[in-house]
């Protein structure tokens, strides 16, 4: 990083981009450069400028900025708005000083401090770098130095002007239950385009953040993203103004949300991750190695994820120690190393209008606890996992008879149920020390080393007598959620945690800073899946992304193995069927494409990954992973079409051009160099419905 202290620039340096910063002579912090690398920085300086056109255009309202306020004559979207004290509505933030730390020898942090002088409140605007990467990491924190409280109307954690004036294109997910990470892209136009969530913790609709490019394909043209490490409401706001300038803020969404911060306090609101690239691929692959290095949990992030077997789709709420342990036989028989039983263990858990908030198991379901099935599984040479909704209460409940305030209410309001189930009110200590207790509980008491967290609703009535300023409660919510996450894994450093929210109802950054994966959808007929496993893997990372094998057939889709395993080992592969129902020939393929996935989720989990082909423009899934000499080809027909189109040829990607690869297809292999399979590209023949093919491609000599 440098610093032009003469100029007032500040010029961070990553991999291969620029990204500058500067301070106009009020003060102002300005955006000056983010992209491609200029030979001479001394060439950079503060090009901000009052631009009063006339009475109607104000410099403040044009300005490139990184951190706009609401306030004098800024109208666009701002970053931050607060209310003073004495009831002054205008934030205006002006720049004081700066820090540089570095954190460890490939890691720095440049703290920009802005204060808005009389009110005595400062906002430190961060950017985190790192060797080797384009990504940055940005965040900001506010502290009040003043005696008075002031209540935060809005805190982004960042604001990005983008450098061309043309329209760029928004991608981000077009989703709900069952249908995750449709991407959906659309042109900016003059206004604002607003992707948001309002329900609290969970969404499927969009995701936190912002994928703004230019004839961008997967290997080239700009691509600018964010992406939010936060699990509740949030919000981009993604603008063009009349000048043509775009630009993007992120962060806590402001619906129904402020914050008061106390004299001598501070807020530090959640990070971007951000980056400038060539091409989509570029983007996801730098995203997945940065989050498998520095988001996630530290504890399993470079550890390949078991194979794990889970019991939903087979029991359903219908579960006891005589099916789970047959079930559990015939998963460690097929080669699965983790065995999951999900919902229904607990209280008097019959089906979904009973029992959440009773964590006690179940007597006549396990009239011995659950020690003699966890015996099973682990002489089975498997470990054991149990599902838990912790932040949730059914009426029909102990918990709730003996805590109806415990839930979030208001007292003149009839409680909306959604699932037979209300939200528990997390912001209350005596609450949150609950749902540690009983899962602590069941920790020490038996050996479990997974959790998958789940959560099945959206909040409402929330109310939050507790709280000085109820409206804190969105945030406060979710930093509890984190924080009993984080002390389970404190507690038991072997736990692992899957988070959970009615599919992939909460996956981001956020939830991928405390939980080692998530579950991606309710939705496992295979063909869906790959459009939404293609979604995910834009902007989260691959290693993260759990998938079963089942037999639910939902869309009347023929149960074939071979597919549905090639979608699913794309991820972190999990069988989810009732195993007791299946022929010999079937645990045959299981356990052949268990095996199998053993010997390449390495190259999976923690490989580069190019989406070569997708059924919109090309009829057929490609998806290829490659790590040091091994290469791994997925290979899906699309099952729409029946048309004879069964010959194909697609370039590969990430190989060494001068190396020869031995390449096994339909059980020949031959020989090739990188450099004739990805400009020429590997040619096979593939027909009929429900086809798909997975390719070893392995250099010689490696
Ligand atoms: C929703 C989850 O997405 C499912 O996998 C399952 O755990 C059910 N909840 C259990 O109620």
């Amino acid at each position: 990083m440098l610093i032009l202290e003469n100029k007032g620039v500040f010029v961070l340096e990553t991999k291969n981009t620029h990204y500058v910063i500067s301070v106009d002579p009020d003060g102002l912090i300005c955006h000056e450069h983010w992209g491609r690398k200029c030979a001479d920085i001394e060439d950079y300086r503060c090009t901000c400028k009052p631009w009063e056109r006339n009475s109607n255009h104000s410099a403040r309202d044009l300005a490139r900025t990184e951190y706009i306020p609401y306030g004098g004559t800024c109208y666009r979207t701002p970053a931050f708005a607060a209310t003073y004290d004495d009831n002054c509505r205008e934030a205006h933030l002006t720049y004081k000083d700066f820090n540089v730390t570095f954190e460890d020898e490939d890691t720095f942090l440049l703290e920009i401090i802005l204060e808005d002088k009389p009110y005595g409140i400062e906002v430190s605007l961060f950017y985190r770098l790192r060797e080797n990467t384009d990504i940055i990491e940005r965040f900001v924190k506010i502290t009040n130095r003043s005696d008075k409280a002031v209540t935060l109307n809005k805190i982004a954690s960042a604001e990005f002007t983008l450098p061309s004036t043309r329209p760029y294109s928004s991608t981000n997910f077009n989703g709900s239950w069952g249908a995750e990470f449709r991407k959906e892209s659309t042109t900016v136009k003059n206004g604002v385009l607003t992707y948001e969530n309002r329900k609290g913790g969970s969404n499927h609709t969009h995701s936190p953040l912002f994928i703004l490019s230019q004839n961008a394909t997967e290997k080239e043209g700009d691509v600018f993203f964010g992406a939010l490490a936060w699990s509740g409401n949030y919000k981009v706001e993604i603008s063009r103004d009349f000048a043509g300038i775009t630009r993007a803020v992120i962060g806590i969404n402001d619906f129904d949300f402020s914050y008061t911060l106390k004299p001598g306090k501070e807020f530090i609101a959640p990070s971007v991750f951000c980056g400038y690239v060539k091409g989509f691929s570029q983007m996801s692959n730098q995203m997945n190695s940065y989050a498998v290095e520095h988001i996630l949990p530290k504890s399993f992030n470079k550890v390949p994820l078991p194979v794990l077997y889970n019991s939903w789709e087979a029991t359903w709420f219908d579960v006891s120690s005589e099916t789970q342990q047959k079930l559990a036989e015939i998963a460690a028989d097929i080669g699965c190393e983790l065995f999951v039983m999900d919902d229904g263990w607990f209280g008097q858990r019959k089906n979904d209008r009973a029992g959440l908030g009773d964590w006690y198991v179940n007597k006549e379901k396990f009239p011995e606890g659950l020690t003699p099935l966890i015996d099973k599984v682990k002489e089975l040479g498997m470990r054991f996992g149990l599902w838990f909704e912790p932040e949730m209460v059914n009426p029909d409940s102990d918990l709730y008879r003996a805590h109806p305030d415990w839930a979030y209410h208001y007292d003149t309001r009839e409680a909306d149920l959604l699932r037979q189930q209300l939200v528990l009110n997390l912001t209350k200590d005596e609450v949150k020390e609950y749902v540690f207790d009983v899962m602590d509980k069941m920790l020490s008491k038996y050996d479990i080393s997974y959790i998958k967290w789940d959560m099945n609703r959206a909040y409402s009535q929330t109310g939050a007598e507790n709280l000085e300023n109820p409206q804190e409660l969105w945030y406060r919510h979710v930093k509890a959620v984190y924080e009993i996450a984080d002390r389970l894994k404190a507690k038991y450093p072997c736990l692992q945690l899957e988070c959970c929210a009615s599919g992939g109802g909460r996956a981001d950054l956020g939830a991928l800073s405390h939980f080692d994966m998530v579950w991606t959808s309710d939705n496992t007929d295979p063909v869906d899946r790959l459009t939404i496993q293609q979604g995910f893997s834009l902007l989260y990372p691959i290693k993260c992304m759990r998938a079963w094998v089942t037999d639910t057939n939902r869309h009347s889709r023929p149960k074939d193995f071979d597919y549905r395993f090639n979608v699913t080992m794309q991820g972190s592969l999990s069988i989810g069927g009732n195993l007791t129902k299946y022929t010999e020939q079937e645990l045959e393929i299981h356990r052949k494409y268990i095996a199998l996935y053993k010997e390449i989720r390495e190259t999976v989990q923690f490989g580069s990954f190019y989406r070569l082909a997708n059924f919109d423009d090309d009829k057929i899934f490609a998806t290829q992973y490659v790590k040091d000499g091994r290469s791994v080809l997925f290979l899906c027909r699309d099952v729409n079409t029946f048309f004879n189109d069964k010959f194909y040829r697609i370039k590969l990607d990430g190989l060494d051009g001068y190396s020869r690869y031995n390449v096994e297809i339909d059980g020949k292999t031959e020989a090739f160099s990188g450099d004739y399979l990805m400009n020429v590209g590997l040619e096979f023949e593939m027909g009929g419905t429900l086809q798909s093919k997975i390719i070893l491609i392995d250099k010689v000599n490696a």
